[in-house]
Formats: C-alpha cells, sequence, structure tokens
C-alpha cells in the first residue's frame, strides 16, 4: 500500500489537530448513491487515515450502505470543523474488505478489529463477548474511501479561502478558488 501524501491530507491532518478536542473531529458524514439515483447520507466515525490517499471508516456488511457502494461505489465524505470554520469535502472511490479480504487491507482489518474490544466488537456480534475475539466477524467491514477530489472550505478568512486538489494517476494540482 505505498504512496506519497496527498496535499490535502496535509491541510486536513493540520485542521485536526487544531480542532482535536470536537467531537465533530471524529464524525464525518459520507453520502452515496442509492439504486434509484437518490443521495443517502448518514454519520459515521473516521477511522483515521490510509497509508497514502484513503480515508477508513468501519461499518456492518448489513448496512444499506454495503450494497449501495457495492454498486456504485461513489461517496463523498464532509466534515465541519466547527471550532476553526472550516469544511472539507472528499470525493471518493470506495472499496469494501470483508469476510473476503485478502492482503494488507485483510491484516488492517483484523488489527482494527483487535483494537476494538470486547465492547465494540458487540456492535457487530449483537452481544458483549465474554472477550473480545481475534478473528473479526463476517459482517465486520472495513470501508476505504480513495480520495480523488478535496475541496477545503476556510470561512474564519476574509475573503472566504476555497481550495482544491484534483487527482491525476499519483499526482495531485492544486487551485486556489477565492482568498489564499
Ligand atoms: C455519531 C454517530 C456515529 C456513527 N458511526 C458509524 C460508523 O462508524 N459506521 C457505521 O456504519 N455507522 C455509523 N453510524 C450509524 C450511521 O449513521 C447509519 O445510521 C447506519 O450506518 C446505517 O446507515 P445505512 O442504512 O445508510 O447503511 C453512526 C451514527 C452516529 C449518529
Amino acid at each position: 500500500m505505498p504512496g506519497e501524501v496527498p496535499p490535502w491530507r496535509t491541510a486536513l491532518s493540520a485542521a485536526l489537530q487544531r480542532g482535536s478536542k470536537a467531537p465533530e473531529a471524529r464524525y464525518v458524514q459520507l453520502a452515496t448513491v442509492d439504486g434509484h439515483g437518490l443521495p443517502r447520507n448518514r454519520t459515521v466515525v473516521f477511522r483515521g487515515f490510509g497509508p497514502a490517499s484513503q480515508l477508513l471508516v468501519l461499518t456492518d456488511a448489513r448496512s444499506q450502505k454495503v450494497g449501495e457502494l457495492t454498486a456504485q461505489p461513489r461517496a463523498e465524505v464532509c466534515w465541519y470543523l466547527a471550532a476553526t470554520r472550516e469544511q472539507f469535502r472528499l470525493r471518493s472511490h470506495c472499496t469494501l474488505h470483508g469476510a473476503g479480504a485478502t492482503g494488507d487491507w485483510a491484516r488492517l482489518r483484523t488489527e482494527l478489529w483487535q483494537a476494538r474490544g470486547a465492547r465494540g466488537q458487540a456492535e457487530w456480534l449483537g452481544t458483549v463477548p465474554a472477550e473480545a475475539l481475534r478473528e473479526a466477524v463476517d459482517d465486520f467491514v472495513l470501508l476505504v474511501c480513495d480520495v480523488q477530489h478535496a475541496e477545503h472550505l476556510q470561512l474564519r478568512t476574509d475573503p472566504h479561502t476555497e481550495t482544491v486538489w484534483s487527482r491525476m494517476g499519483d499526482a495531485w494540482t492544486t487551485q486556489i478558488l477565492r482568498g489564499g
């Protein structure tokens, strides 16, 4: 899973550091498209970055978003950091790593499962196990959002600052639309 740290990630990491005590630093909105072409949106916990341009989310194979992302693997993640009045929107190509996961993503899935502990694992089991399970249950899914396009809006500056990053292969271009 090699890769260079993309510029939007540097900006997002810095913003998360600035607002790291705020609950919204952990929660993001994840929008998908359903089978009728209609938008679906929900709150999920941001579990950290992958090795390069990926955002990590944990979810349940039985949830609707998994079916939606299997059919249409595109999503947009949106963050609002109230303390610093910043918004990030991240258009992503998503992959799902569940029971059939292989390679590095399978190892990361197992690590994240073990890190949940018994109480965290209960979300997938429906009951708190007597002791934490080592092997992830089939419904435990690592959702990897590989960012293709990122937008950063800062409301604290006058005028507001809007920066857009676009990806071409492994390279990123930066455009400052306003402010800066
Ligand atoms: C604060 C908060 C955090 C949540 N975190 C997650 C999460 O990390 N993963 C997840 O699948 N659902 C999470 N949920 C539940 C989702 O918002 C959603 O209700 C659920 O995943 C079913 O969505 P779906 O039917 O669109 O798949 C969270 C909800 C809230 C309010």
